[in-house]
């Protein structure tokens, strides 16, 4: 008996599998009923006692051995199966789902293309600046009350540090590297220290303009924010100047556009007809004096405004937050050529 099962298990040492049928007769062969393992089983009624203890040992040893080797041929023909499955050419494909242009990048690339076609050329800069580009160079004295107006967030380590307010900080940059003429815009990120709204948030986007060069004057500013008005929001489009203050321009103005509306009356524009959509000015000379160019040789003006409000009344969305989220329900209603 002993040699029997010595047989068995050699053979068992050789054995392949191919498909199923060849596992069934593999399980009929040893497994079943009218097997060599149940066969053995029966045959080691008539052991001798003195034998029996080997004989039970090896018999058992064989069986785990049967079974084990049945359950790994079984698992490699379904892991066989499974890679024929997936390696089926024939499958339609997985579709890969297109990304679309953040909302944000889409109306920054348009402001950018509608300058570029003026002649503008984009520059930037960093986003963690220093108090003297971000305030100092720009005309806000220290412990000046405007700079209230962009309260921002400091480096606690260095002082000197803050997360820029505005790109203006990249107007100084360009001032003190670049002689003049000069006509640039600076898109990029700003930080302010400002309660999270629908109508306002800590981190948004600006695009800042810069033109300076030899009897530049107010009225070639209102020209080009006109031209830019309605190439942004339509042929029809009028623009309204407001006097205003920025320590960095003088004199400053506030820029309004007509509303769609065209003063019947809508919640956008509050019933007034006109919407708000960016701070401009002529640079002040001091400004120009710290960027190292000659007030008296050169003048320019300079125009910021922010990419969330343009895009609020653009895409008419009311809550600023969203542009933030990255629900994709949101940013896949954009697409855009630029
Ligand atoms: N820097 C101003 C702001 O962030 C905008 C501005 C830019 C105003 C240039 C005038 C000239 O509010």
């Amino acid at each position: 008996m002993l040699n029997k099962i010595k047989r068995i298990k050699e053979e068992i040492g050789n054995f392949r599998i191919i498909d199923h049928a060849e596992l069934e007769e593999f399980r009929l062969k040893y497994l079943s009923k009218k097997g060599h393992l149940n066969a053995l089983f029966e045959e080691f009624k008539t052991v001798a006692i003195e034998q029996k203890k080997e004989v039970g040992q090896q018999l058992n040893d064989l069986k785990i051995l049967l079974s084990g080797a049945y359950e790994r041929f079984k698992g490699e023909l379904d892991s066989r199966r499974k890679v024929e499955t997936s390696n089926d050419l024939t499958r339609p494909g997985d579709s890969i789902p297109l990304g679309s242009r953040h909302p944000i990048s889409v109306v920054c690339n348009e402001i950018c293309d509608i300058f570029n076609r003026l002649g503008y050329t984009v520059a930037e800069g960093p986003e963690i600046e220093d108090d003297w580009h971000v305030f100092s160079a720009l005309n806000f004295p220290p412990e000046h009350p405007a700079r209230d107006m962009q309260d921002t967030f400091f480096v606690t380590k260095n002082p000197d540090r803050v997360l820029r307010t505005h790109t203006s900080s990249v107007q100084v940059r360009v001032m003190e590297s670049t002689p003049p003429p000069i006509r640039m815009i600076m898109p990029g990120r700003v930080f302010r220290n400002e309660v999270i709204s629908a109508r306002s948030h800590c981190i948004f986007h600006q695009v800042e303009g810069l033109y300076i060069d030899r009897e530049v004057s107010f009225a070639d500013l209102k020209q080009t924010l006109m031209f830019f008005a309605r190439e942004m929001f339509g042929e029809e489009t009028r623009i309204r100047l407001r006097p205003s203050f920025f320590p960095f321009t003088e004199p400053s103005a506030e820029m309004d556009v007509s509303c769609t509306c065209n003063g019947k009356g809508c919640n956008l524009c509050k019933h007034s007809g006109w919407l708000e959509i960016m701070g401009c000015g002529m640079v002040d000379p001091n400004v120009l004096e710290n960027c190292g160019i000659d007030p008296c040789e050169y003048s320019g003006f300079a125009f910021g405004m922010g990419i969330e409000r343009i895009a609020m009344l653009k895409f008419e969305t009311r809550d600023i937050r969203m542009y933030f989220e990255n629900d994709v329900r949101f940013l896949q209603q954009f697409t855009s050529a630029l």
